[in-house]
């Protein structure tokens, strides 16, 4: 069973035969939403909304270690997470969906581990590559079945948020070698890497990084979520048939 965490512009999955909706909790608390079993076809599939049922809950106060201990607590194939992100990378463009490679990780403040006192150890972990490279291969074959465009590999600059970023803020981000800006990424990735759960994420392109494009001015927000609105149609039909093809 593979699990899916939605982002902005995914908070359900139009296709899930629901069977089942269970609230469960963690020792770290409770995730953003009850979780969502289901099935596309044959398949079963666990969906958790990572921003709440209404879209209400801010990244930086995401319970990122409640939402992937219960999504581990589900023993899922591996989660496949969805992001909506800033391009800035010249040739990115609103609307394009890459599956990045490499994070960069700029929050603070944020629970993001499990190996802390009291209730955890001392454990490190390998972070290398943190996406997981089967779990990629994977959405980019599905995304060309399918005549998809789905870029392979970004590097992906995980920034604390809610605020988006200043125009230097993105050069910055850039000279350190980021093509992308989110701010949900981490410590999401690291936190399925401490449970052993393979993880690989969808970043959808919602507009241009400030100062870059048509955000060279400001960035507009109505057009975040016209653009969010009609990519995830593409994303959703990449996760029925990555569902489709779980074995
Ligand atoms: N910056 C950070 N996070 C984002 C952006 C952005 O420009 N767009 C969508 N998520």
């Amino acid at each position: 069973m593979l699990a899916v965490i939605g982002g902005s512009g995914l908070s359900e999955l139009t296709s899930l035969h629901r069977v089942q909706r269970r609230q469960v909790t963690t020792p770290y608390g409770e995730p953003s939403s009850a979780l969502t079993f289901g099935r596309i076809g044959e398949r079963e599939l666990v969906f958790l909304a990572r921003h709440g049922d209404g879209h209400t809950i801010p990244p930086h106060q995401i319970n990122y270690r409640a939402n992937i201990r219960a999504l581990a607590d589900c023993a899922p194939s591996g989660i496949v997470a969805v992001a909506a992100v800033g391009g800035i990378r010249a040739d990115l463009a609103p609307g394009d969906l890459l599956v990045p490679h490499q994070i960069i990780d700029y929050t603070w403040g944020r629970q993001a581990t499990y190996h802390q006192l009291p209730e955890g150890t001392l454990r490190h972990i390998d972070f290398t590559e943190p996406y997981d490279a089967g779990l990629r291969l994977r959405l980019l074959a599905v995304a060309a079945r399918l005549g998809l465009m789905l870029g392979d590999g970004a590097v992906y600059a995980a920034t604390q948020g809610p605020r988006l970023e200043t125009a230097a803020e993105i050069d910055r981000l850039q000279r350190d070698g980021a093509d992308v800006v989110g701010m949900t990424g981490m410590p999401e990735a690291a936190l399925a890497r401490e449970l052993d759960v393979p993880y690989a994420a969808i970043n959808i392109v919602a507009n241009h990084a400030a100062g870059r494009g048509a955000s060279r001015r400001a960035i507009s927000l109505a057009e975040i979520d016209a653009v969010l609105a009609t990519a995830m149609q593409s994303v959703r039909r990449l996760i029925e048939q990555l569902i489709g093809h779980d074995d």
